[in-house]
């Protein structure tokens, strides 16, 4: 497995943070501070804050996602946000599957696999989120979690379609909680989660596939987590909420 083939994605997700004004004024701090960036930077950002970051980033190295979308084209679906919508703003990114989209909006494998079909057929690059609990963590079944929803949201994604997929691996333990997986257990999920890609598809669509960890990364230790073989970058919560830091897990990215 050759970590060389593939480019490293460092994705902020803003989460419900930051209105329309302080959204240009965080990008034109980070802007500066990533310009050299040897890795892909994204920034996840609230749907009313679309606009402004789109304008913000405009003519730098970064790229701008939404939080979600819904999976139907249009309709009587209040509320929600389609990909035609995203994609005529100019959004090329989207998280899908978030734990805290499963946990507190009754998002299911089901569901994420539509949002993944809606994603790829609008021609936007999918940001996938899969993780375990903490009780999952010490029944032992991590793995099987983490594999269950691998699959399902995979689920009629063609190998050439996959070029267009990132997972990021968030155990959910370790989600704004200051509880960071070790990087060796980070490793094993991401492998795991590879070896999951080879068996659907072949071992060259495993080497080139980009596979994230997120849940407390941060400045102090995105660069172990980062140096691990199977670790290609970061989905990155609280962090991704400070210039400095989040510059700082960039740069240790472009190592
Ligand atoms: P924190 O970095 O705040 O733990 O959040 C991680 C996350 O959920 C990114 O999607």
């Amino acid at each position: 497995m050759n970590k060389q083939l593939r480019k490293a994605v460092i994705a902020g997700n803003w989460k419900m943070n930051k209105t329309p004004s302080e959204t240009t004024a965080l990008i034109n701090e980070i802007k500066p501070l990533v310009q050299d960036a040897d890795c892909d930077v994204v920034v996840c950002v609230p749907y009313v804050d679309l606009q402004a970051a789109l304008e913000a980033t405009k003519g730098s190295n970064i790229k701008v996602g939404a939080e979600n979308c819904h999976w139907e084209k249009s309709g009587a679906y209040t509320g929600e946000i389609s990909t035609g919508m995203l994609r005529e703003m100019g959004v090329d990114y989207v998280i899908i599957g978030h734990s805290e989209r499963r946990t507190y909006f009754g998002e299911t494998d089901a569901t994420v696999q539509k949002r993944v079909r809606a994603a790829l057929d609008a021609g936007m690059t999918v940001i996938l989120c899969v993780g375990e609990t903490l009780e999952q963590r010490e029944q032992g079944i991590t793995n099987e979690v983490v594999g269950i929803q691998t699959k399902i949201a995979l689920g009629g994604v063609s190998k050439e379609e996959l070029s267009r997929i990132i997972i990021a691996y968030e155990p959910v333990w370790a989600i704004g909680t200051g509880r960071t997986a070790t990087s060796e257990q980070a490793n094993e999920v991401n492998h795991a989660i590879r070896m999951i890609i080879a068996d659907l598809y072949d071992s060259a669509a495993a080497d080139a596939f980009v596979v994230q960890y997120g849940g407390s990364m941060n400045a102090g230790n995105a660069a172990e987590l980062l140096a691990q073989p199977d670790v290609d970058g970061g989905l990155i919560g609280g962090a991704s909420l400070k210039a400095p830091d989040f510059a700082e897990i960039v740069k240790a990215a472009s190592k």
